[in-house]
Protein backbone atom coordinates (compact mmCIF):
# COMPACT_ATOMS: atom_id res chain seq x y z
CA UNK A 1 0.00 0.00 0.00
CA UNK A 2 1.36 3.95 -0.95
CA UNK A 3 0.03 4.86 2.49
CA UNK A 4 -0.45 3.51 5.48
CA UNK A 5 -3.39 1.42 6.67
CA UNK A 6 -6.36 2.93 9.05
CA UNK A 7 -8.52 1.78 11.89
CA UNK A 8 -9.52 3.17 15.15
CA UNK A 9 -9.76 1.32 18.54
CA UNK A 10 -13.64 1.18 19.31
CA UNK A 11 -14.96 2.19 15.93
CA UNK A 12 -17.48 0.08 16.19
CA UNK A 13 -19.90 2.07 19.37
CA UNK A 14 -22.00 4.36 20.08
CA UNK A 15 -20.80 7.49 18.07
CA UNK A 16 -22.66 5.58 14.86
CA UNK A 17 -26.44 5.79 14.45
CA UNK A 18 -26.24 2.34 13.05
CA UNK A 19 -24.97 0.79 16.17
CA UNK A 20 -27.23 2.51 18.40
CA UNK A 21 -30.06 0.98 16.65
CA UNK A 22 -28.31 -2.09 16.72
CA UNK A 23 -27.91 -1.53 20.74
CA UNK A 24 -31.53 -0.43 21.20
CA UNK A 25 -33.08 -3.94 19.76
CA UNK A 26 -30.63 -6.37 21.67
CA UNK A 27 -31.46 -4.54 24.74
CA UNK A 28 -27.71 -4.94 26.12
CA UNK A 29 -24.38 -5.09 25.21
CA UNK A 30 -23.56 -8.56 26.53
CA UNK A 31 -26.23 -9.96 24.49
CA UNK A 32 -24.72 -8.00 21.77
CA UNK A 33 -21.58 -10.06 22.27
CA UNK A 34 -22.65 -13.29 23.27
CA UNK A 35 -25.28 -13.49 19.70
CA UNK A 36 -22.40 -13.92 16.73
CA UNK A 37 -25.22 -12.72 14.26
CA UNK A 38 -25.34 -9.28 16.42
CA UNK A 39 -21.64 -8.87 16.54
CA UNK A 40 -20.57 -9.96 13.38
CA UNK A 41 -23.09 -6.95 12.08
CA UNK A 42 -21.61 -4.75 14.32
CA UNK A 43 -17.93 -5.11 13.74
CA UNK A 44 -18.93 -4.99 9.94
CA UNK A 45 -20.31 -1.30 10.59
CA UNK A 46 -17.61 0.48 10.63
CA UNK A 47 -16.03 -1.13 7.39
CA UNK A 48 -19.25 -0.41 5.60
CA UNK A 49 -19.35 2.92 6.42
CA UNK A 50 -15.74 4.07 5.69
CA UNK A 51 -13.75 1.43 4.06
CA UNK A 52 -11.02 0.50 7.09
CA UNK A 53 -8.29 -1.50 6.47
CA UNK A 54 -9.13 -3.46 9.52
CA UNK A 55 -11.83 -4.98 11.24
CA UNK A 56 -12.00 -5.49 15.32
CA UNK A 57 -13.94 -7.95 16.40
CA UNK A 58 -17.12 -6.57 18.50
CA UNK A 59 -16.33 -7.88 21.74
CA UNK A 60 -14.66 -6.91 25.21
CA UNK A 61 -11.80 -7.06 27.25
CA UNK A 62 -13.74 -8.13 30.43
CA UNK A 63 -15.86 -10.65 28.62
CA UNK A 64 -13.49 -13.69 28.73
CA UNK A 65 -13.60 -12.96 32.89
CA UNK A 66 -17.01 -14.53 32.83
CA UNK A 67 -15.88 -18.07 32.24
CA UNK A 68 -13.40 -17.69 35.31
CA UNK A 69 -16.45 -17.53 37.17
CA UNK A 70 -16.32 -13.36 37.75
CA UNK A 71 -19.76 -11.83 37.57
CA UNK A 72 -19.71 -9.34 35.50
CA UNK A 73 -22.82 -6.84 33.99
CA UNK A 74 -22.22 -3.55 32.07
CA UNK A 75 -24.38 -0.38 31.94
CA UNK A 76 -22.86 0.59 30.09
CA UNK A 77 -19.78 0.80 32.53
CA UNK A 78 -18.69 -2.59 33.37
CA UNK A 79 -19.42 -3.60 37.09
CA UNK A 80 -18.20 -6.71 38.60
CA UNK A 81 -20.45 -8.04 41.95
CA UNK A 82 -17.95 -10.66 43.27
CA UNK A 83 -14.52 -9.01 42.98
CA UNK A 84 -11.15 -10.18 44.24
CA UNK A 85 -10.23 -8.24 47.31
CA UNK A 86 -8.41 -11.37 49.51
CA UNK A 87 -6.07 -13.45 49.00
CA UNK A 88 -8.51 -16.54 49.47
CA UNK A 89 -10.50 -15.38 46.49
CA UNK A 90 -8.20 -15.99 44.21
CA UNK A 91 -8.76 -20.15 44.73
CA UNK A 92 -12.42 -19.38 42.98
CA UNK A 93 -10.90 -18.00 39.70
CA UNK A 94 -11.35 -21.05 37.12
CA UNK A 95 -8.96 -21.40 34.27
CA UNK A 96 -10.20 -23.31 31.84
CA UNK A 97 -7.51 -25.68 29.58
CA UNK A 98 -8.21 -25.41 26.61
CA UNK A 99 -9.68 -22.23 26.75
CA UNK A 100 -13.58 -22.48 26.69
CA UNK A 101 -17.15 -20.40 27.72
CA UNK A 102 -16.28 -17.65 24.74
CA UNK A 103 -17.45 -20.13 21.82
CA UNK A 104 -19.70 -17.10 20.97
CA UNK A 105 -16.49 -15.55 19.75
CA UNK A 106 -15.24 -17.68 17.82
CA UNK A 107 -18.28 -17.95 15.60
CA UNK A 108 -18.28 -14.29 15.81
CA UNK A 109 -14.50 -14.32 14.13
CA UNK A 110 -15.79 -16.94 11.45
CA UNK A 111 -18.80 -15.01 10.61
CA UNK A 112 -17.25 -11.81 9.77
CA UNK A 113 -13.76 -13.11 8.14
CA UNK A 114 -16.19 -15.09 5.88
CA UNK A 115 -17.55 -11.39 4.84
CA UNK A 116 -14.40 -9.03 4.80
CA UNK A 117 -12.89 -9.04 1.93
CA UNK A 118 -8.66 -10.10 1.62
CA UNK A 119 -7.77 -6.37 1.68
CA UNK A 120 -9.36 -5.86 5.11
CA UNK A 121 -7.78 -7.42 8.13
CA UNK A 122 -9.57 -9.29 11.17
CA UNK A 123 -8.27 -8.14 14.91
CA UNK A 124 -8.81 -10.32 17.70
CA UNK A 125 -8.06 -8.97 21.47
CA UNK A 126 -7.48 -9.20 24.57
CA UNK A 127 -7.29 -7.11 28.08
CA UNK A 128 -3.33 -6.95 29.54
CA UNK A 129 -2.42 -8.98 32.53
CA UNK A 130 -2.41 -5.36 34.69
CA UNK A 131 -4.95 -3.66 33.59
CA UNK A 132 -7.84 -7.12 33.78
CA UNK A 133 -6.31 -7.38 37.38
CA UNK A 134 -7.37 -3.48 38.36
CA UNK A 135 -11.15 -4.51 37.03
CA UNK A 136 -11.05 -8.02 38.85
CA UNK A 137 -10.06 -5.72 42.33
CA UNK A 138 -11.43 -2.85 41.84
CA UNK A 139 -14.97 -4.09 39.98
CA UNK A 140 -15.17 -1.11 37.91
CA UNK A 141 -13.52 1.28 35.87
CA UNK A 142 -11.44 3.09 38.50
CA UNK A 143 -9.89 7.03 38.89
CA UNK A 144 -7.55 6.18 41.65
CA UNK A 145 -6.99 2.39 41.60
CA UNK A 146 -6.65 2.46 45.53
CA UNK A 147 -8.24 -1.31 45.38
CA UNK A 148 -5.96 -2.79 43.14
CA UNK A 149 -2.88 -1.34 44.52
CA UNK A 150 -4.05 -1.95 48.34
CA UNK A 151 -4.72 -5.75 47.10
CA UNK A 152 -0.81 -5.77 45.40
CA UNK A 153 1.43 -3.85 48.27
CA UNK A 154 -0.52 -6.22 51.18
CA UNK A 155 -0.20 -9.43 49.26
CA UNK A 156 2.67 -9.30 46.75
CA UNK A 157 3.10 -12.94 45.84
CA UNK A 158 -0.48 -13.54 46.03
CA UNK A 159 -1.06 -10.51 43.10
CA UNK A 160 1.85 -12.02 40.99
CA UNK A 161 -0.02 -15.24 41.39
CA UNK A 162 -3.18 -13.51 39.48
CA UNK A 163 -0.95 -11.59 37.14
CA UNK A 164 0.56 -15.02 36.03
CA UNK A 165 -2.99 -16.78 35.79
CA UNK A 166 -3.98 -14.20 33.83
CA UNK A 167 -1.39 -13.43 31.75
CA UNK A 168 -1.61 -17.78 30.62
CA UNK A 169 -5.67 -17.57 30.34
CA UNK A 170 -5.08 -14.57 28.05
CA UNK A 171 -2.61 -16.23 26.24
CA UNK A 172 -5.34 -19.16 25.69
CA UNK A 173 -7.85 -16.67 25.17
CA UNK A 174 -5.76 -15.21 22.10
CA UNK A 175 -4.65 -18.80 20.75
CA UNK A 176 -8.39 -19.71 19.93
CA UNK A 177 -8.88 -16.05 18.39
CA UNK A 178 -6.27 -16.65 15.94
CA UNK A 179 -7.35 -20.39 15.19
CA UNK A 180 -11.06 -18.72 14.24
CA UNK A 181 -9.53 -16.34 11.88
CA UNK A 182 -7.86 -13.60 13.37
CA UNK A 183 -5.04 -12.43 11.56
CA UNK A 184 -3.99 -9.82 14.10
CA UNK A 185 -4.10 -8.98 17.48
CA UNK A 186 -4.16 -5.90 20.48
CA UNK A 187 -2.96 -6.60 24.07
CA UNK A 188 -5.05 -3.54 25.86
CA UNK A 189 -3.17 -2.22 28.60
CA UNK A 190 -5.49 0.80 29.03
CA UNK A 191 -4.31 1.60 32.78
CA UNK A 192 -0.73 0.96 32.26
CA UNK A 193 -0.23 4.75 32.98
CA UNK A 194 -1.28 4.44 36.74
CA UNK A 195 1.69 2.80 38.39
CA UNK A 196 5.37 4.31 39.40
CA UNK A 197 8.46 3.17 37.29
CA UNK A 198 8.58 0.37 39.96
CA UNK A 199 5.45 -0.85 39.92
CA UNK A 200 4.87 -0.80 36.18
CA UNK A 201 7.88 -2.74 35.41
CA UNK A 202 6.82 -5.62 37.99
CA UNK A 203 3.12 -5.44 37.43
CA UNK A 204 2.51 -4.42 33.94
CA UNK A 205 5.78 -4.93 31.93
CA UNK A 206 6.31 -8.64 34.04
CA UNK A 207 2.72 -10.08 33.21
CA UNK A 208 2.78 -8.56 29.85
CA UNK A 209 6.36 -10.42 28.90
CA UNK A 210 4.83 -13.52 30.02
CA UNK A 211 1.75 -13.02 27.96
CA UNK A 212 3.82 -12.15 24.94
CA UNK A 213 6.00 -15.11 25.34
CA UNK A 214 3.13 -17.75 24.92
CA UNK A 215 1.95 -16.23 21.91
CA UNK A 216 4.99 -15.98 20.11
CA UNK A 217 4.38 -18.70 18.33
CA UNK A 218 0.93 -17.54 16.62
CA UNK A 219 2.44 -16.16 13.54
CA UNK A 220 0.18 -12.93 13.60
CA UNK A 221 1.26 -9.61 14.25
CA UNK A 222 0.54 -8.36 17.94
CA UNK A 223 0.09 -5.16 19.20
CA UNK A 224 0.97 -3.72 22.71
CA UNK A 225 -0.87 -0.77 23.46
CA UNK A 226 0.73 0.85 26.39
CA UNK A 227 -1.63 3.54 27.54
CA UNK A 228 0.46 6.18 29.22
CA UNK A 229 3.54 4.20 29.07
CA UNK A 230 5.55 6.87 26.44
CA UNK A 231 7.91 7.44 29.62
CA UNK A 232 9.11 3.65 29.60
CA UNK A 233 9.34 3.39 25.72
CA UNK A 234 13.50 1.97 26.47
CA UNK A 235 11.89 -0.82 28.12
CA UNK A 236 8.72 -1.61 25.97
CA UNK A 237 11.46 -1.87 22.87
CA UNK A 238 12.86 -4.62 24.56
CA UNK A 239 9.39 -6.89 24.88
CA UNK A 240 8.60 -9.41 22.35
CA UNK A 241 5.41 -8.10 20.53
CA UNK A 242 5.74 -6.42 16.80
CA UNK A 243 3.90 -3.33 17.35
CA UNK A 244 4.01 -0.48 19.31
CA UNK A 245 0.28 1.18 20.15
CA UNK A 246 0.69 4.83 21.21
CA UNK A 247 -1.22 6.73 23.31
CA UNK A 248 -1.25 10.58 21.96
CA UNK A 249 1.01 11.87 24.91
CA UNK A 250 3.87 10.47 22.40
CA UNK A 251 5.65 12.24 19.93
CA UNK A 252 5.83 10.00 16.98
CA UNK A 253 9.11 10.56 15.75
CA UNK A 254 10.80 10.51 19.03
CA UNK A 255 9.04 6.80 19.23
CA UNK A 256 10.32 5.82 15.64
CA UNK A 257 13.97 6.53 16.90
CA UNK A 258 13.29 4.16 20.35
CA UNK A 259 11.55 1.87 18.49
CA UNK A 260 13.06 1.26 15.33
CA UNK A 261 12.69 -2.44 15.08
CA UNK A 262 8.59 -2.64 15.54
CA UNK A 263 5.76 -0.76 13.75
CA UNK A 264 3.98 1.73 15.00
CA UNK A 265 0.43 2.42 15.96
CA UNK A 266 -1.59 5.15 16.61
CA UNK A 267 -1.39 8.46 18.01
CA UNK A 268 -4.01 11.16 17.25
CA UNK A 269 -5.41 12.64 20.20
CA UNK A 270 -9.38 11.44 20.07
CA UNK A 271 -10.21 14.99 21.64
CA UNK A 272 -9.17 16.47 18.46
CA UNK A 273 -12.28 14.77 16.35
CA UNK A 274 -14.37 17.45 18.51
CA UNK A 275 -12.97 19.88 16.64
CA UNK A 276 -13.68 21.61 13.51
CA UNK A 277 -12.94 19.58 9.81
CA UNK A 278 -10.02 21.53 8.83
CA UNK A 279 -8.18 21.02 12.42
CA UNK A 280 -9.00 17.78 12.32
CA UNK A 281 -7.03 17.33 8.38
CA UNK A 282 -4.20 19.08 10.19
CA UNK A 283 -3.74 17.56 13.03
CA UNK A 284 -4.02 14.20 11.09
CA UNK A 285 -1.96 15.14 8.03
CA UNK A 286 0.74 16.28 11.18
CA UNK A 287 0.67 12.79 12.25
CA UNK A 288 1.23 11.23 9.26
CA UNK A 289 4.48 13.60 7.98
CA UNK A 290 6.01 12.49 11.56
CA UNK A 291 5.00 8.76 11.20
CA UNK A 292 7.95 6.49 9.77
CA UNK A 293 7.58 5.87 6.68
CA UNK A 294 7.87 1.85 7.17
CA UNK A 295 5.19 -0.11 9.26
CA UNK A 296 3.11 2.65 10.34
CA UNK A 297 -0.42 1.73 10.55
CA UNK A 298 -2.75 5.15 11.15
CA UNK A 299 -5.31 5.36 14.74
CA UNK A 300 -6.37 7.58 17.74
CA UNK A 301 -4.09 6.98 20.71
CA UNK A 302 -7.04 5.50 22.70
CA UNK A 303 -10.29 5.01 21.99
CA UNK A 304 -12.96 7.09 19.98
CA UNK A 305 -16.20 8.61 22.52
CA UNK A 306 -19.48 8.24 22.16
CA UNK A 307 -20.10 11.70 21.62
CA UNK A 308 -17.67 12.12 17.82
CA UNK A 309 -19.80 13.28 15.12
CA UNK A 310 -19.62 10.32 12.42
CA UNK A 311 -18.18 13.61 9.87
CA UNK A 312 -15.21 13.86 12.28
CA UNK A 313 -14.78 10.04 11.93
CA UNK A 314 -15.07 10.50 7.69
CA UNK A 315 -12.79 13.53 7.70
CA UNK A 316 -9.91 11.76 9.92
CA UNK A 317 -10.07 8.44 8.00
CA UNK A 318 -10.40 10.19 4.48
CA UNK A 319 -7.28 12.27 5.25
CA UNK A 320 -5.28 9.41 5.54
CA UNK A 321 -6.66 7.59 3.03
CA UNK A 322 -6.28 10.31 0.74
CA UNK A 323 -2.11 10.53 1.97
CA UNK A 324 0.35 9.24 -0.27
CA UNK A 325 3.75 8.43 0.47
CA UNK A 326 6.38 10.52 -1.38
O1 LIG B 1 -12.81 -1.47 19.24
C1 LIG B 1 -13.93 -1.97 19.00
O2 LIG B 1 -14.78 -1.41 18.28
C2 LIG B 1 -14.22 -3.36 19.53
C3 LIG B 1 -14.98 -3.38 20.73
C4 LIG B 1 -14.43 -3.03 22.10
C5 LIG B 1 -15.29 -2.68 23.15
N1 LIG B 1 -14.55 -2.58 24.30
C6 LIG B 1 -16.76 -2.52 23.03
C7 LIG B 1 -17.50 -1.79 24.08
C8 LIG B 1 -13.12 -3.05 22.60
C9 LIG B 1 -11.81 -3.30 21.88
C10 LIG B 1 -13.22 -2.78 24.00
C11 LIG B 1 -12.06 -2.79 24.90
C12 LIG B 1 -12.21 -2.26 26.27
N2 LIG B 1 -13.25 -2.40 27.15
C13 LIG B 1 -11.19 -1.57 26.95
C14 LIG B 1 -9.82 -1.28 26.38
C15 LIG B 1 -9.88 -0.13 25.45
C16 LIG B 1 -9.85 1.20 26.12
O3 LIG B 1 -10.77 1.98 25.84
O4 LIG B 1 -8.92 1.45 26.88
C17 LIG B 1 -11.66 -1.24 28.24
C18 LIG B 1 -10.90 -0.48 29.30
C19 LIG B 1 -12.96 -1.80 28.35
C20 LIG B 1 -13.87 -1.76 29.55
C21 LIG B 1 -15.14 -1.07 29.20
N3 LIG B 1 -16.18 -1.65 28.50
C22 LIG B 1 -15.48 0.29 29.41
C23 LIG B 1 -14.64 1.28 30.17
C24 LIG B 1 -16.74 0.49 28.79
C25 LIG B 1 -17.49 1.76 28.57
C26 LIG B 1 -18.29 2.32 29.67
C27 LIG B 1 -18.95 3.64 29.23
O5 LIG B 1 -19.55 4.27 30.07
O6 LIG B 1 -18.84 4.02 28.05
C28 LIG B 1 -17.16 -0.73 28.26
C29 LIG B 1 -18.43 -0.98 27.54
C30 LIG B 1 -18.28 -1.10 26.08
N4 LIG B 1 -17.35 -1.88 25.44
C31 LIG B 1 -19.09 -0.47 25.08
C32 LIG B 1 -18.62 -0.90 23.83
C33 LIG B 1 -19.18 -0.57 22.49
C34 LIG B 1 -20.31 0.42 25.34
C35 LIG B 1 -21.46 -0.49 25.63
C36 LIG B 1 -22.79 0.03 25.19
O7 LIG B 1 -23.08 0.03 23.98
O8 LIG B 1 -23.57 0.36 26.07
Amino acid sequence: MDRPPVWVMRQAGRYLPEYRAVREKAGDFLTMCHTPEIAADVTLQPIRRFGLDAAIVFSDILTPLAPMGVDLTFSPAPQISNPVRAPEDLDRLEIPDPWKGTEYLSETLERVRSELDDDTALIGFCGAPWTLASYLVEGVTSKAFTQVKSFAHHHPECFDRLLDTLADSMAAYLRTQVESGAQAVQIFDSWFGALSLEDARRWALRPARRLLEATNDLGVPRIYFANGGGHLLEELAGMPYEVMGLDWRVDLQRAGKILPHHALQGNLDPGVLMGPDDEIRRRTMAMLEKAPRRGYIANLGHGITPDVPVRAMEVFVGTVQGYRYE
